[in-house]
């Protein structure tokens, strides 16, 4: 399987729904997942039960669907490779992780245009401080998406290319 992790707007669902469209792979978004199986938005979860009951069921649902190992691709959340031993589990199961890695500059951007379904920057108003955040928040978690078998700077890539590189990774 493989499995792609990154920053918040880095494209890790556009990139699953592009390559199960395009070339036929079989893709799970682990965030879609959980609102499934938990019959509510991630907003609402962060809002109701809070940040810390979301980091259990994503390293449950994360578990749940390695195990399981019927798709071709999964997306992760931005934050799942740093948590609970997610990235052990991730790199124990054979499967090709792939960090999607976008700039900083480029990020804010994307980011203060789609913050609004994203809890964890949801209340940040400012795109200065916005990108004060993410410049933190990377440094963090970069310990954590560097664990990844493949780290593809995606800033200036296209979809197809960037398709087209994880295609032809050995
Ligand atoms: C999070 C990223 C989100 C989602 C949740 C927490 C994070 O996924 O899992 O809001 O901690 O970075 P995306 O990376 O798909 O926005």
């Amino acid at each position: 399987m493989i499995v792609l992790l990154g920053y918040m707007g880095s494209g890790k669902s556009s990139l699953a729904d592009y390559l199960n469209k395009n070339n036929n792979l079989t893709y799970c978004d682990l965030d879609h997942y959980i609102e499934k199986k938990e019959h509510k938005s991630i907003p609402e979860i962060f809002k109701q039960k809070g940040e810390i009951y979301f980091r259990k069921i994503e390293n449950l649902y994360l578990s749940e669907i390695l195990v399981q190992n019927r798709q071709d691709v999964l997306a992760l959340g931005g934050g799942t490779p740093c948590y609970a031993n997610n990235m052990e589990l991730i790199n124990t199961r054979n499967s090709t992780s792939i960090y999607l890695k976008v700039d900083l500059d480029e990020l804010t951007t994307r980011l203060y245009q789609q913050k609004s379904e994203r809890p964890l920057i949801e209340p940040i108003t400012a795109e200065s401080q916005l990108k004060d955040f993410i410049r933190k928040h990377l440094f963090e978690r970069e310990y954590y998406y560097r664990q990844a078998k493949h780290i593809i700077n995606v800033t200036h890539l296209s979809i197809e290319d960037v398709a087209s590189t994880i295609l032809h990774l050995d």
